[in-house]
């Protein structure tokens, strides 16, 4: 156990909430992913491949992209790891988006974002068959997202879906507070939890930049899910007694007790917030292992849907 870790478990010990541990939750997920790998190769079945472009340095980037390639590893899927310098040109990367398209060995792909400002991402998110988007990001997979209809899901508002099912959180008739309205978060995930499913049911009320009274809104929220990547920006008193409490938050700051110089904070104070909720999920080890475990899925599924 990592000494951040130690120190967490003690803290959780003290007071009376649980933790969310989204760690734990998509290693139960990767164990199902990996024995059905096994029976898929006694069938002689193929094994499913995802393939990941990065474009350029950024640390949050190569991490994440690091922990996909590493997932796939332990799940014993295939995995290819596409990599250009910043300076790429856009017609590149399309056309590499169209040689993923028609490759059959690969299952499906992702196109980490953010993307330098010299590529249009809508474009580049276009571009890639709606079959292979197993990061479900683009406009068919989120419009049939909308309405219900089979497709894929975006990554991490799936991975916060299946985290709350797989702890037994109920959601019915529940008041939400979503804060940030990102294409791949917050939009997304306030319709999944508005729509009737379950997980979903709930009153949900999206937030952003231009939201007046956001302490009082937030206070009404039995389940309150911080995504606007500013680090401790939800405090104490902004939390109703009891919430359910979801940071999707991961912005690097630095720390000079870490050998590397920084941590990863979520949007929620947690020592402060965890006193006062029934869950939460730690930054990291919250919904980053979650986002992670849903890409994987989608991945299989994409294969699935291929009938191979
Ligand atoms: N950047 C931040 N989150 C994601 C994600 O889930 N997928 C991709 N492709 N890029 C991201």
């Amino acid at each position: 156990m990592k000494d951040d870790e130690i120190e967490l478990c003690t803290f959780v010990k003290k007071i009376n909430m649980q933790l969310l541990d989204g760690r734990a939750t998509a290693d139960e997920i990767k164990k199902e992913l990996a024995a059905a790998v096994i029976e898929r190769k006694k069938e002689g079945k193929k094994i499913p491949h995802l393939a990941a472009i990065l474009v350029g340095n950024d640390g949050g980037s190569l991490t994440y992209v690091g922990a996909k390639v590493k997932a796939c590893e332990q799940i014993g899927f295939e995995s290819t790891l596409i990599r250009y310098d910043d300076s790429v040109p856009e017609e590149v990367l399309l056309a590499k988006v169209q040689s993923l398209n028609e490759d059959k060995s690969i299952d499906g792909f992702i196109v980490q974002l953010p993307l330098p400002a010299h590529i249009d991402e809508l474009k580049v998110t276009k571009a890639i068959d709606p079959k292979k988007d197993v990061d479900g990001f683009h406009p068919v997979n989120l419009g049939n997202m909308v309405l219900n209809l089979p497709g894929f899901l975006p990554a991490t508002p799936a991975g916060i879906l299946e985290l709350i099912k797989r702890n037994n959180i109920q959601t019915e008739g529940k008041n939400c507070v979503i804060i940030g309205r990102s294409n791949i978060v917050g939009t997304p995930l306030s319709i999944m939890l508005g729509r009737n499913t379950n997980p979903g049911n709930c009153t949900v009320t999206l937030a952003h930049s231009r939201t007046e009274n956001l302490k009082e809104i937030c206070l009404t929220a039995d389940i309150l899910i911080a995504a606007i990547g500013q680090p401790n920006f939800v405090t104490a008193d902004m939390v109703k007694s009891g919430a359910v409490i979801i940071d999707v938050g991961t912005t690097r700051i630095e720390d000079a007790t870490k050998a590397r110089g920084w941590r990863l904070c979520g949007d929620v104070e947690f020592a402060s917030v965890s006193e006062k909720c029934s869950f939460i999920t730690p930054v990291p080890g919250g919904v980053g292992p979650m986002t992670i475990a849903s890409l994987m899925i989608n991945t299989l599924k994409a294969m699935e849907l291929k009938g191979k």
